[in-house]
């Protein structure tokens, strides 16, 4: 379906990859209000589909997303952006369950850069640059760059990228760790949906706990995380389908998981 700012779609064999894709060409895919709620609506849709196992978040070819929507945030005054409901969407991305993976193709600065962050692996095109170019606005990254792009490629990188808004190739993400692959252009997002479909073919409650345990790494201590690790672990053995992935690789079939 086609919002004003926003496609949504179901990919893959089994129609079980959710789809977004940022759909503001005109504007490089700036993230205005209304686009950024009707993320937050396509990801509740998705997260509440029960076919949906993983999900993708693109762009278009020139730009993934050229920041948070410079003219509307212009006129602003501290009091309403302080007490107000400005950037109350997006936090959703990052609180999504299933696992999201963005396929950045372009322009992926400021706001766009951070939420690709947000998203749990990233692909990038051959032509795709990363950058926090906040200062160049006489303000600073807001929806996690300071916090997100240090956890990703560590303090000096990190603080090069938003102190100069120069801007990370897509070769250059993909050296410091904060980009997994790199593809032609052309190929990302089916890549992107590739890795979402095998994603989709596991259980969805086991694709949920790994992701809720990876993440706890970016809050704990490694002796908490590991604690809470094998609490998660424990709780696979209350599943059925813990059950059923280590009985069918006993009986040398391939497992059928009910995602209980
Ligand atoms: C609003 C934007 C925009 C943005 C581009 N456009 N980025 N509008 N907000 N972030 C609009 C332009 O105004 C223009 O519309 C159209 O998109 C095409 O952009 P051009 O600049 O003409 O394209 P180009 O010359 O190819 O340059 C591409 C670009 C440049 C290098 C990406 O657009 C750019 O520097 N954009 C801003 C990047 C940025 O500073 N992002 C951080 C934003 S702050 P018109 O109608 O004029 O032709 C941020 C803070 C997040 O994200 C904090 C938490 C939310």
């Amino acid at each position: 379906t086609e919002g004003q700012y926003v496609i949504t779609d179901k990919k893959g064999e089994k129609q079980n990859v959710g789809f977004i894709q940022l759909n503001r060409r005109k504007a490089l895919n700036a993230l205005c209000d209304g686009l950024m709620k009707e993320v937050s609506d396509a990801l509740d849709a998705f997260e509440k589909d029960k076919d949906v196992g993983c999900i993708v978040l693109t762009g278009g070819d020139k730009a993934f997303a050229a920041g948070a929507d410079i003219k509307e945030m212009k006129d602003r005054e501290f009091a309403e952006v302080y007490s107000g409901s400005f950037l109350s969407n997006w936090d959703r991305l990052a609180r999504c369950k299933k696992p999201v993976i963005a396929a950045v193709n372009g322009y992926a600065l400021g706001g766009g850069c951070e939420i690709a962050m947000m998203c749990d692996i990233i692909y990038a095109g051959e032509n795709a640059q990363f950058g926090q170019p906040e200062i160049t606005l006489g303000t600073i990254p807001g929806a996690g760059g300071t916090q997100r792009l240090c956890k990703a490629i560590g303090k000096s990188k990190a603080m090069e990228l938003i102190l100069t808004a120069d801007r990370m190739t897509a070769q250059e993400a993909e050296k410091s760790g904060l980009v997994s692959k790199v593809f032609p252009i052309d190929q990302t997002v089916n890549e992107a949906i590739k890795t979402a479909e095998k994603i989709a073919g596991f259980s969805k409650i086991t694709s949920a706990m790994c992701k809720e345990a990876v993440n706890a790494a970016y809050e704990l201590s490694l002796q908490e995380g590991l604690h809470f690790e094998k609490r998660i672990f424990h709780a696979t053995f209350a599943t059925a389908d813990r059950k059923e992935g280590m009985t069918a690789f006993s009986e040398k079939r391939k497992p059928t998981f009910t995602d209980n």
